[in-house]
């Protein structure tokens, strides 16, 4: 496979309920680069290796939570392409203009049927990760690698009521491959599904919810464990509130830890996970694995994970 189509997860807008502390927890403790505070004071970040302008953006509003999040595709032309999908498949969408969004060329917006608002988008504005494109070495300067030592976004896992239909559409539509599924045992119901539009375990999940439009985490890829023991070691200088320290998930095999900030939103770092392909067949895994399911080094199953979401 050669990846065209939707490339990636490209941008999450969470809202935080304090601006100041958002700030040091994302900027200062974890280290991402801030690139842009726009006229209504939102926030911007990106992470080191990567080249486009942010994929993180901050809000202060009344409630956390997760404002939009939105998906890189390869180009203007894949764009138009979706769109008539998307319209065949019966998703209303709407025109973003270029612009509208800082850095970001034009836009489609809709809703999934968890209620979650998606956007897709073929440009923004590329400022590089220091090293340049010719002879670019290995590693930036000294100081540009910070905090939690972040490359880049990796994926997010979303809350609502009709996850079936969510993978359906990313299957059908955006031709994403179901890489795993987590059903009860006894009613096979789905409970989490993971689908991946690139090599990677997966690039977005679904977790059931009573109510729609529920944000589960964001999640950051660090290079390897030892970053995750030196991400783990900050977590704990700067008390930032832990819900699992590292371990390794049995779904995706990834090495994680679980945070919040300190608007309670939840974040990820995470590293590893094995390379999918599309032939790779999808793994379903049952209630009654769980705990090795969720964490497979202490096969033990955090009630939390299904029901602290903002
Ligand atoms: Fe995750």
């Amino acid at each position: 496979m050669a990846l065209r189509g939707v490339l990636r997860l490209g941008e999450v807008s969470i809202r935080v309920l304090d601006m100041k502390a958002a700030r040091q927890h994302y900027g200062t403790h974890m280290g991402l680069i801030e690139t842009l505070v726009d006229e209504e004071g939102k926030v911007y970040y990106k992470c080191w290796d990567e080249h486009d302008h942010h994929c993180l953006v901050l809000r202060e509003a009344d409630s956390a939570g997760m404002d939009h999040f939105a998906f890189k595709v390869f180009d203007d032309q894949t764009l138009t392409e979706l769109e008539g999908k998307l319209r065949a498949y019966g998703i209303e969408v709407e025109h973003i203009a270029a612009g509208v969004y800082p850095k970001s060329g034009r836009r489609l917006k809709f809703l999934l049927p968890t209620g979650h608002t998606m956007h897709l988008y073929a440009e923004k504005e590329q400022i590089g990760n220091t090293l340049g494109t010719r002879n670019p070495g290995v590693m930036p300067d000294e100081g540009v690698i910070r905090g939690f030592r972040i490359n880049r976004i990796d994926h997010l896992l979303i809350g609502g009521d009709k996850i079936d239909e969510n993978a359906k559409l990313f299957q059908e539509v955006f031709e994403f491959d179901m890489t795993e599924r987590l059903e009860d045992v006894d009613t096979k119901a789905s409970l989490s599904i993971f689908v991946s539009c690139s090599t990677k375990p997966h690039d977005i999940a679904f977790v059931v919810q009573p109510e729609p439009n529920r944000f589960h985490h964001v999640s950051f890829l660090l290079e390897s464990v030892s970053d995750l023991v030196h991400a783990g070691d900050l977590i704990g200088k700067y008390r930032i509130p832990v819900e699992v320290n590292s371990n390794r998930h049995g779904i995706t095999r990834g090495a994680t830890i679980y945070f919040f900030d300190p608007s309670g939103n939840r974040n990820e770092v995470f590293t590893g996970g094995y390379v999918h392909y599309p032939d790779t067949p999808t793994l379903t895994w049952d209630t009654s694995e769980l705990g090795a399911a969720a964490f497979s080094q202490d096969n033990t199953f955090r009630d939390s994970f299904f029901t602290v979401l903002t």
